[in-house]
């Protein structure tokens, strides 16, 4: 038994996007909390960006041949990339920074959606059970999850 790569890469989209809309309300000058969960997001997409470009891509495209679907979710990833380090610059507590988080949340939205609807579909189909299986364990273990 492995762990699911599907559910881990959905929950850890989920995560991101969770974490991004907390930075948002935290309007009230509650600075502690917006760099706590900006941190967890940076921590989290990196690790996902490292997975989904290092491992679960090139498997996809080798099973399903969507390659200008998948080079849309990386240049999506590549965007959400950016905005995050010119947030590393900001002052958490300017509307410079709350408008980079806007921006990135509807960025790293359209990357989830996209990614789930467009491409997941057909990779469940055509990916190969035991390469599904080598990646849940991959990114398990690179997330410093319990394999099974
Ligand atoms: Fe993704």
């Amino acid at each position: 038994m492995s762990q699911d790569v599907y559910e881990l890469m959905r929950r850890d989209h989920a995560f991101i996007l969770a974490g991004i809309e907390q930075i948002l309300e935290h309007t009230n000058g509650d600075t502690a909390r917006r760099v706590k969960h900006f941190r967890d997001v940076k921590q989290t997409f990196d690790t996902l960006q490292n997975f989904e470009e290092q491992e679960f891509y090139p498997a996809a495209r080798r099973a399903t041949g969507l390659d200008a679907e998948i080079d849309d979710d990386m240049e999506a990833l590549d965007e959400a990339r950016g905005i995050l380090t010119s947030m590393d610059g900001l002052s958490p507590e300017s509307s410079e920074f709350m408008e980079a988080a806007q921006r990135l949340h509807a960025n790293f939205r359209w990357h989830a959606d996209h990614e789930e609807r467009a491409l997941w579909n057909q990779a469940k189909e055509k990916l190969p059970h035991e390469t599904v299986q080598k990646l849940g364990d991959e990114y398990a273990r690179r997330k410093g999850l319990p394999l099974t």
